[in-house]
């Protein structure tokens, strides 16, 4: 898969506000699942926001009342984040070299942001850093309209003009993948289902904040004129419903969370 990463940060960087300005939250429901499987509340608890671009995961793990430091490789996403909260503790880094201590937090959490590192590398680095009992939790929004045209159509699209884009590579066995890493004790998987309302403008910019939408290079122009018809003939009143299903896998380390000692 291409990297994420670049010589001066991230390929986020050049998308950071789009990105800040329409992507959207995630629901509570994960954090009290990652609660449950964790057998600690998050309040008071350390935790590293890997991949952390804007601060969306990073406020809401704040807002629980967890210690959270956020690790982001991207400046200009860094620079979203600290505008929109400044003082949170953040720091430029790379999931696949944490700059942590061994055995210092609680959770490690990649909103979004899993599929951009080297698995066992990643993982190593998660395990490393946690103490023993904490977790790794990873997880995602993507849409789930694969029974309505509009996103078929769009999906064929993206297939045709951005170089090396699948509408599959949502479905990679990430538990799988963590459970043979061999760190775990147990990884959990759970999927959950919600959907927003945004304006057709609203749409098109959260498009444009997609890493393989922005691939699509010269002809993104006519990749978003064709959207916004396309959308509109399914939403004529401009107001797109988004379906999401979110997948959050949740892998626990041997031993007890240190507040349950
Ligand atoms: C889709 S964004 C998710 C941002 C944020 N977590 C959220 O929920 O909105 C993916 C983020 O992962 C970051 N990223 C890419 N490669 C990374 C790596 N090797 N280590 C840490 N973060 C990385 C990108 O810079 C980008 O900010």
């Amino acid at each position: 898969m291409t990297r994420a990463r670049t010589a001066t940060g991230s390929i986020f960087d050049e998308l950071a506000d789009a990105y800040a300005a329409t992507r959207p939250g995630y629901p509570e429901q994960i954090l009290l699942d990652i609660e449950r499987i964790l057998g600690r509340p998050l309040s008071g608890a350390d935790v590293v926001d890997v991949g952390a671009g804007t601060g969306i995961a990073t406020r809401l793990l704040r807002q629980r009342g967890a210690r959270v430091l956020a690790v982001e490789p991207g400046p200009e996403m860094l620079a979203r984040l600290l505008a929109a909260t400044p003082g949170l503790p953040a720091v430029r880094g790379d999931g696949e070299a944490l700059p942590l201590r061994t055995g210092t937090v609680d959770l490690v959490c990649y909103a979004q942001a899993w599929h951009w590192v080297d698995v066992p590398v990643a993982a190593g680095e998660a395990a490393r850093v946690l103490r023993g009992g904490g977790a790794l939790a990873v997880w995602w929004n993507d849409v789930d309209a694969s029974d309505a045209r509009w996103w078929q159509r769009q999906q064929d699209r993206l297939e045709r003009m951005s170089p090396g884009y699948r509408r599959d590579y949502r479905t990679r066995p990430y538990a799988d993948e963590l459970r043979w890493t061999g760190h775990f004790e147990e990884v959990v998987t759970l999927t959950g289902r919600w959907q927003r309302r945004i304006a057709i403008d609203d749409y098109l910019t959260w498009q444009r904040s997609k890493s393989y939408v922005a691939a699509i290079g010269d002809d993104l122009e006519d990749y978003l004129a064709a959207e916004r018809h396309s959308v509109l003939r399914a939403f004529p009143d401009g107001i797109v419903i988004e379906p999401f299903r979110t997948l959050l896998v949740v892998a626990r380390l041997p031993g007890r969370p240190e507040s349950l000692e």
